[in-house]
């Protein structure tokens, strides 16, 4: 059966500080959303506060998918109830292979009730599954033995997430950025394996960019603008060419409250870069 991710006038901060204002977004299985928005609209801070990353904190509102409650649950029961999401800056575990790491990230989102130290998945039957993903990614199989992200190239990293995908074959994908940083070839390979996923296994996708170009290969039926912290426009791929075209002065002009809060988001996201700078 068909499952519905539904995010309902979702608050979260950061040390404090109100990012997302009211954010309202529904996703059924099978149905490709894209999220576009200026830098430092809040996107990402939506991604992460539905994975459950511990720096953002909900403040009001709900996440659920049919009707369980996502944001009660522990970030890896987030993966279990089915929740992906592609980082938009993938972190790096030395010492972890992608083999290693995937076939525990595999066992505990198919077995959701395996109790540590119990078995991983048959090694003969993950490593055969493996394979054939990493041929239909073009990822050469001596990737498996790597450490997980360390010394990746952003294209390789992007790869790794996707193929986490196909893996774990998730109800709900969120990918954040995943074209930043890739050549036009790599973008579509990438965008490739999400369709391919995605019609295999009825994943409903979100796509986070704000760019055109992934969108071209990936193509939603639902595009959303956040800006200001909150989702301010709904429509169809129109969007997305008009935003090509016109930029978000247009949005500014509309939505005038939601310019002010986004003022106030860039202001404070100057000094956080400086910092990430030093
Ligand atoms: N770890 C963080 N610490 C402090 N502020 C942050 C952090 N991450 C994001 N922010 C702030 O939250 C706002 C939204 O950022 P983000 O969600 O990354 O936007 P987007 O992904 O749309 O570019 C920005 O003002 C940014 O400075
Ligand atoms: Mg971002």
């Amino acid at each position: 059966m068909s499952k519905t991710l539904t995010i309902k006038n979702l608050h979260a901060a950061i040390d404090g500080k109100e990012i997302l204002r009211g954010v309202d977004l529904t996703i059924r299985q099978g149905e490709v959303h894209a999220l576009m928005g200026p830098n430092g609209s809040g996107k990402s801070t939506l991604s992460y506060a539905l994975a459950g990353h511990p720096r953002y904190e909900v403040t009001e509102g709900s996440a659920e998918i049919d009707g369980r409650d996502l944001l009660a649950l522990e970030a890896d029961e987030r993966a279990k109830a089915g929740l992906f999401l592609a980082f938009q800056y993938p972190t790096s575990i030395p010492g972890v292979s992608v083999a290693n790491f995937l076939r525990h990230a595999v066992t505990n989102v198919r077995n959701p009730d395996r109790k540590e130290g119990e078995d991983l998945v048959p090694m003969r039957e993950f490593r055969k599954e493996l394979r054939e993903q990493m041929d239909e990614l073009g990822v050469d199989q001596e990737f498996a033995r790597r450490y997980l992200n360390e010394g990746f190239s952003g294209g390789e990293k992007k790869r790794a997430e996707i193929l986490q995908m196909a893996m774990l074959r998730p109800s709900f994908a969120i990918l954040d950025e995943t074209d930043s940083g890739l050549d036009i070839d790599a973008v579509r390979i990438v965008s490739e394996g999400v369709n391919r996923v995605a019609a295999r296994h009825g994943t409903g996708v979100l796509v986070i960019t704000h760019y055109e170009r992934i969108l071209t290969y990936i193509k939603p039926q639902f595009v959303h603008i956040l800006f200001g912290g909150r989702i301010v426009e709904d429509g169809g791929p129109e969007l997305v060419k008009q935003l090509e075209s016109q930029g978000y002065d247009w949005i500014r002009e509309k939505y005038p409250d939601a310019a002010r809060d986004e003022d106030d988001l860039e202001a404070a996201q100057k000094p956080a870069s400086l910092q990430a700078a030093r």
